[in-house]
């Protein structure tokens, strides 16, 4: 990687895209309290005046309330369509779609500086974030190899639509399961230096994940929302019912200590504007 790589030159590569995560967090979820004490009471089934909840958390609302209800009848079930539909809300709502693209343009404008020879991604899933990227990266007019990754064999249909709506993107995927070490096919597919980025993947697996991950990835991008307090509210009780685990910042940070060196918090100023209890952007590199 190039010595003129640094932090300052991070942080002004991505000044735009942090001014305008700042402006957003500020606009949806200056009010976040109150959706985290509400969403208590509803995991207690207590009742609560959903016309205080700021609209930017219904749909997480609505989710919640369908888990608890599948599990006070004690059937629960994935294909549900209520379930189903009420998490589509989610991943084609605002939120998701503004934090997505965030994690692709900065992965996306590092890459430019960096010039890595792989863009490795983990836990793809339904694709909607791998598409964000090859959007940005059509829009920047740069077609960047990349590795793409789930443990689930399902997202292999996933990436044969990607290729279709974006013919140009040089994809290469594979299955990887994080909590396992990368086999050495998938090693030989992924060109040094490497940038990973992700969205809530690690969330579904563990701390441990990240020693698998850093034997590929030479600077990460990780969208997760780590802990800063440890403190667990209604939503992250609800949703643990479906595999979302609370991670502690410290612990992250702690494991990704032994592996990089360098860090930038790219959400800072929006996690103290709204004192936010979550890391929610973190970007990391090694320099020797
Ligand atoms: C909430 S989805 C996120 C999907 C996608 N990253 C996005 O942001 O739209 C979590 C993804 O993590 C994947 N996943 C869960 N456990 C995993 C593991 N151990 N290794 C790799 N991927 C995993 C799931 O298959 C799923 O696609």
């Amino acid at each position: 990687m190039s010595e003129a790589i640094n932090y300052e030159v991070i942080k002004k590569s991505l000044s735009g895209i942090e001014e305008e995560y700042t402006r957003f967090q500020k606009e949806h979820f200056g009010n976040w309290e109150i959706w985290a004490d509400a969403s208590e009471k509803v995991y207690n089934r207590e009742p609560v005046d959903e016309s205080k909840i700021p609209k930017a958390f219904h749909n997480e609302l609505r989710a919640m309330k369908i888990l608890l209800e599948m599990e006070d009848l004690g059937e629960f079930d994935w294909n549900s369509p209520k379930l189903r539909e009420a998490f589509a809300a989610i991943s084609g709502g605002v939120f998701h779609q503004f934090f997505g693209k965030t994690i692709a343009e900065i992965a996306i404008t590092l890459a430019e500086l960096i010039k890595p020879e792989t863009l490795l991604e983990i836990g793809a899933g339904n694709g909607k974030l791998t598409r964000l990227t090859c959007e940005t990266m059509r829009k920047k007019k740069i077609n960047l190899p990349m590795v793409i990754t789930d443990s689930k064999p399902v997202f292999n249909e996933v990436i044969g639509k990607i290729k279709e709506d974006f013919p140009e993107a040089k994809i290469n995927p594979f299955l990887w399961d994080i909590k396992e070490e990368p086999k050495d096919e998938l090693k030989a597919a992924i060109k040094r230096p490497s940038l990973l980025y992700e969205r809530y993947t690690i969330t579904y697996t563990s701390v441990s994940a990240i020693a698998n991950i850093a034997k590929v990835a030479d600077f990460i991008v990780l969208g997760d929302w780590l802990s800063i307090t440890g403190k667990t509210y209604g939503y992250d009780k609800a949703f643990a019912k479906i595999g979302a685990k609370t991670l502690l910042y410290d612990d992250v940070k702690a494991e990704l200590n032994k592996y990089y060196n360098q860090f930038y918090f790219f959400d800072k100023k929006a996690q103290e504007a709204i004192n936010s209890p979550y890391v929610s952007i973190l970007v990391a590199w090694r320099r020797n």
